[in-house]
């Protein structure tokens, strides 16, 4: 039987031994994994530990400033690095998706390097659960600071390598780590819910019809009307199609509604969402997003399709 006590007061004591009187860092996303490892190491190695969340000005609505509050509440020594100027720029004139996520994650190591460098790190301390080994080599990677530590000559400390979310949760509610609840997000964030090229208007047109998705779904969901889906969001379209502004006709954006359950990720199936529940959405996008005429609904699975559009 797993015991998050023991495991805890096991991996502090270890990671002081390993790391001594040198320095480590690690980036923080605000998920439960690097929550968790960040709570180990801070305990660990106190101030001699700084936790960095990268804003990359692809993050959801309200995201950077509910990690702010978490890692403060956690008492981590920690900075928040507001490098959005940086990836709009490296992401400009950029349509495809492959080549899109490789700038994203090149540049976050980037970025993560020169903070690394800047504190004098020797050690990276990674969130790496026993699931993210088994699924390695898949796209997922992409985020993760992969490959760093070679490059930087840091030394890997991966405390919870051996766990599965459920104990990892535990390790969480004993060290009382506050973590976010929500949704399962991808790395490269909203950049792949925003098809083509990613701009700082389109951006903010897709965090405020993802925020819509969300709110509205989980309002449902709470009101009993459905069941939270696994995961369930807005993408934002490159074409536009015709539509009707204070009577005339209108060339505007269109975004997809996507909702899906699934278990692991690696098969979907699109929820059912109530009609009322989508008309409520169509709604309040084309109401409150401007330029913005026109919602539809994703009814396909996966396979044949992926839960993300890129
Ligand atoms: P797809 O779109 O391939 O996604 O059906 C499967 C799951 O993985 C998430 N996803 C990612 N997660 N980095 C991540 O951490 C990524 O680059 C990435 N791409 C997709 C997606 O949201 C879904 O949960």
């Amino acid at each position: 039987m797993f015991d998050p006590v023991s495991f805890s007061d096991g991996k502090i004591a270890e990671m002081r031994e390993t790391v001594g009187d040198a320095k480590a860092i690690i980036a923080c996303s605000g998920g439960v994994d690097s929550m968790v490892s960040a709570a180990i190491a801070s305990r660990a190695l106190g101030d001699n530990l700084l936790a960095v969340y990268v804003d990359t000005g692809l993050m959801r609505k309200g995201e950077t400033d509910e990690v702010r509050g978490m890692m403060g509440d956690a008492g981590l020594n920690h900075r928040i690095i507001d490098a959005s100027a940086e990836f709009f720029k490296a992401l400009s004139g950029v349509e495809d998706p492959e080549a899109k996520r490789k700038i994203i994650g090149e540049l976050f190591i980037r970025v993560f390097e020169r903070e690394a460098k800047g504190f004098g790190a020797g050690f990276l301390v990674q969130g790496t659960i026993a699931p993210d080994v088994i699924e390695s080599g898949s796209v997922k990677s992409h985020h993760n600071v992969g490959g760093l530590p070679e490059k930087m000559g840091l030394k890997l400390c991966e405390p919870l390598i051996d766990l599965y979310k459920e104990e990892v949760r535990a390790v969480g509610r004993h060290l009382g780590v506050k973590s976010s609840e929500r949704q399962p997000f991808p790395g490269p964030a909203l950049a792949v819910r925003c098809l083509g090229e990613v701009t700082p208007e389109k951006i903010a047109i897709v965090r405020e019809a993802c925020h819509i998705v969300e709110e509205e779904i989980s309002k449902a969901a709470t009101d009993g009307r459905m069941a939270l889906p696994w995961q369930y969001f807005a993408v934002l379209l490159p074409t536009r199609s015709v539509g009707v502004v204070k009577g005339s006709r209108a060339y505007g954006m269109t975004v997809v509604v996507r909702a899906v359950e699934s278990t692991d990720a690696m098969t979907a199936r699109h929820s059912r969402i109530p009609l009322d529940v989508l008309d409520a959405i169509s709604r309040r996008i084309t109401g409150s997003v401007p330029d913005v005429t026109r919602v539809v609904y994703d009814v396909t699975d996966k396979p044949p399709g992926t839960i993300e559009w890129e």
